[in-house]
């Protein structure tokens, strides 16, 4: 049988800037999702980039008067380098500036024209250059966005539009034969609402130059939405590589924040329908993350960049542990550098840390039965050999898989974590170091290689120190994993 695939994408994020907190989760969760699915056994794609046109990132450029291919040149190592800190494990670090990107959106642009959605006409609108996207006075507070709280310009161009009103039906009918494809599902109801007056979607501009000509009208270029969503196309090999493309797509999983959630739910879904290609199979739209309940942003507010947040523990696991653990994924967050550093002494330090310096240590003293005993029948044998180990029992395994799928990480991180305390405890309880007993501590072992596969998506680098440590065959007291703060 063909082993079950898994295609997983973040946004591509803007390289206007090196990339903060809020594109680290994004990442980080994305990696998570990638790993528990190759711990299936499943062949994974994991997709992540930049976005890497349109007026954002020509104006930032501007400012340091370089020009814009030059300027995200020197950012996207940037967003490389940071995610190769957070151990961040992609198969694709896609730009919209490569060429295979660009084949693709001339090819869906022409598609799409051919269809007949679309056609030229005149825009006049109300332009947030920070969302890249025109706003109806009715989205503006004060005439300014909602997002940036900076004021939008009135932009009138001619400008071809893309028939989204026609598709309105048909996305209700997707959103309701298809109940997971936005999760978490509280977020589909806004989305009815503002389908209410669903407009044609301008999809052109010529009022600057950085971006790809449409095919059918070289004086206009491409709305960046409507480049940069083709993204996951290009990702995996659409137009390029048929076979990889068509394993890989649909995607599984499209991960963004609510900020983006309409391009993904609304707009895509309906260009792929109009150049009829099959659509995702789920968007999760999540929360997003203020910084002691203040806004992370440039401008107002305080931004922490992946750098500072590594310097916070020094440690990588425990801001990829706090940032799951801490909220549900779905809801917002506020991130502190002192709950990160709470969580790190209190559970990763004192429980998981704890566990294992302690066990390895009783081993490397006392040693460990390595097999199970001569001539007893695997049943026979009293709770430690044969997947008889009392203490394992106490795991429910078949509930952490669930929670997983559901996407509920805060919830699979506590439920490993209740199973660490239970090991604690039954160290203190046997007593070991007063009983010696080798099998007591073969239960231990044989719990925490459990515990480090469960804990490898969240925390790769030191589940495989603890896999490596208590798989060898002389079993030493350990490092210490987590250094407290
Ligand atoms: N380029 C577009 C996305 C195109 S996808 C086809 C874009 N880029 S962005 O750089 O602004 O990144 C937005 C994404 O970054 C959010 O959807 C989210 O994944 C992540 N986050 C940015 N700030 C965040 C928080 N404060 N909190 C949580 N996630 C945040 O939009």
């Amino acid at each position: 049988m063909a082993r079950k695939k898994f295609y997983v994408t973040t946004p591509i994020y803007y390289p206007n800037d090196i990339p903060h907190v809020g594109h680290a989760y994004t990442t980080i969760v994305g990696d998570v999702i990638a790993r528990g699915h190759k711990l299936k056994g499943e062949d994974v794609f994991y997709l992540t980039g930049t976005d890497e046109h349109g007026k954002k990132i020509e104006t930032a450029a501007k400012k340091k008067t370089k020009n814009p291919k030059e300027f995200v040149d020197e950012l996207v190592p940037e967003f490389k380098n940071a995610w190769k800190k957070l151990n961040i494990d992609y198969d694709r670090f896609i730009r919209t500036t490569e060429k295979d990107h660009e084949k693709v959106v001339l090819k869906i642009l022409q598609k799409v024209f051919d269809k007949g959605d679309i056609y030229l006409g005149e825009y006049e609108g109300l332009y947030c250059t920070g969302c890249e996207a025109y706003y109806t006075e009715r989205d503006l507070v004060d005439g300014c966005c909602p997002i940036h709280k900076t004021k939008a310009e009135k932009l009138k161009e001619k400008s071809y539009f893309f028939k989204l009103s026609k598709y309105k039906k048909k996305l209700l009918k997707l959103y309701k034969d298809n109940p997971n494809f936005i999760l978490p599902k509280f977020r589909v109801k806004e989305i009815i609402n503002r389908l209410e007056d669903l407009q044609d979607l301008s999809i052109s501009r010529t009022s600057f130059n950085w971006g790809i000509k449409l095919p059918f009208d070289n004086k206009h270029i491409s709305y960046v939405w409507f480049d940069a969503l083709l993204n996951y196309l290009t990702g995996v090999g659409y137009l390029k590589d048929d076979k990889k493309f068509s394993k890989f797509w649909p995607a599984d999983l499209h991960i963004v924040a609510k900020d983006i959630m309409w391009f993904h739910v609304v707009i895509w879904p309906t260009m792929l329908m109009s150049a009829g290609i099959k659509l995702p199979k789920t968007i999760f739209v999540h929360g997003y993350w203020t910084f002691n309940k203040k806004k992370i942003s440039k401008s107002r507010g305080k931004v922490i960049n992946v750098n500072e947040l590594i310097s916070i523990t020094g440690n990588v696991d425990s801001i990829r542990y706090f940032l799951l653990r801490e909220t549900p994924f779905g809801d917002d967050g506020d991130f502190s550098e002192q709950a990160l550093i709470d969580r790190h002494n209190n559970e990763l330090a004192n429980k998981l840390g704890n566990l294992v310096s302690r066990v390895s240590g009783l081993i490397e003293k006392f040693g460990i039965s390595k097999s199970a005993p001569k001539g007893v029948p695997l049943d026979m044998q009293d709770g430690v050999f044969g997947g008889k180990n009392k203490l394992l029992k106490k795991l429910n395994e078949a509930k952490i898989e669930k929670l997983f799928e559901n996407y509920e990480f805060d919830k699979v991180l506590n439920e490993i974590f209740s199973f660490i305390d239970i090991c604690n405890e039954y160290v203190q309880n046997k007593k070991p170091w007063e009983t010696r007993d080798k099998k007591v501590l073969y239960e231990l072992k044989e719990s925490i290689l459990k515990i480090a596969d469960l804990l490898w998506p969240f925390i790769p680098e030191s589940a495989e120190k603890i896999k490596k440590q208590f798989s060898a065959t002389k079993i030493k007291k350990s490092e210490i994993l987590f250094k407290k703060i």
